[in-house]
């Protein structure tokens, strides 16, 4: 039987690539799948938890849970959950957000021409970094990072800049981890230091070792 140790929760996930439009034909976006998120808002679920799920463009059914909101670009994503980051006890922002967007989205189709074509870059918002300042005491923050090198450093670095009470992170380069495998293989860091190790598994069962970990570090 599922415990349901998230009852009377509002859990906040976010999941999938964003979605930065170059012109009305063509856009910019990297090989999330979405399935670790969604694998989250379900567990979440099942463990008793009201769930939103904020979600970039994906092919996966929604699960059954209480709010779905489909958005597009990392813009989209910072305001849908800005929006609803109050009612959030916890946060799970597993998204693969782009970091950088087209400067300017050309409303018509770009014509190829001769010569080097190149495309100016803007910095999106961090959302992460910008819910871990605006968070109160009794909201809980957890981070995902997919790195190809330095993992524990990054992992811990990224933990104190975003002020996140958890992070997960997976070596993508590891067979069978992270981008649109069913499984995945995830190192979890506590502010305290604590890290865990979860060998390659399902992201369904990865989900649920994630919530043992959240429920564990927002009880002490
Ligand atoms: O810095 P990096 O992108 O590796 O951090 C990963 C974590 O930060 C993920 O949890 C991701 O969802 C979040 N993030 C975000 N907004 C961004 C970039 C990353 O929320 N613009």
């Amino acid at each position: 039987l599922t415990p349901q140790d998230l009852a009377g929760l509002t859990v906040l996930v976010t999941a999938g690539p964003t979605r930065e439009p170059l012109d009305p034909v063509r856009y910019l976006t990297n090989r999330s799948s979405g399935k670790m998120g969604y694998a989250l808002a379900e567990a979440a679920s099942q463990r008793g938890a009201k769930v939103i799920l904020v979600s970039g463009p994906t092919s996966l059914k929604a699960p059954p849970i209480e709010e779905v909101i489909q958005v597009e670009t990392a813009i989209q994503m910072y305001q849908a959950v800005a929006d609803r980051f109050s009612r959030a006890n916890i946060l799970v922002k597993a998204a693969a957000v782009a970091d950088y967007r087209p400067d300017n989205i050309c409303d018509q189709k770009i014509k190829k021409a001769a010569g080097e074509m190149n495309i100016e870059l803007v910095a999106n918002p961090d959302i992460l970094a910008h819910m871990g300042s605006r968070k109160s005491d009794k909201q809980f923050l957890v981070g995902f990072a997919a790195e190809t090198n330095d993992l524990d450093k990054n992992a811990l670095s990224k933990l104190e800049k975003k002020n996140l009470d958890l992070l997960i992170a997976n070596d993508v380069t590891q067979p069978g981890a992270g981008f649109d495998y069913d499984t995945n293989a995830v190192r979890i860091f506590s502010k305290t230091g604590t890290i865990k190790e979860i060998p390659v598994i399902s992201k369904n069962i990865v989900a649920h070792k994630i919530l043992d970990a959240v429920v564990e570090f927002r009880n002490c």
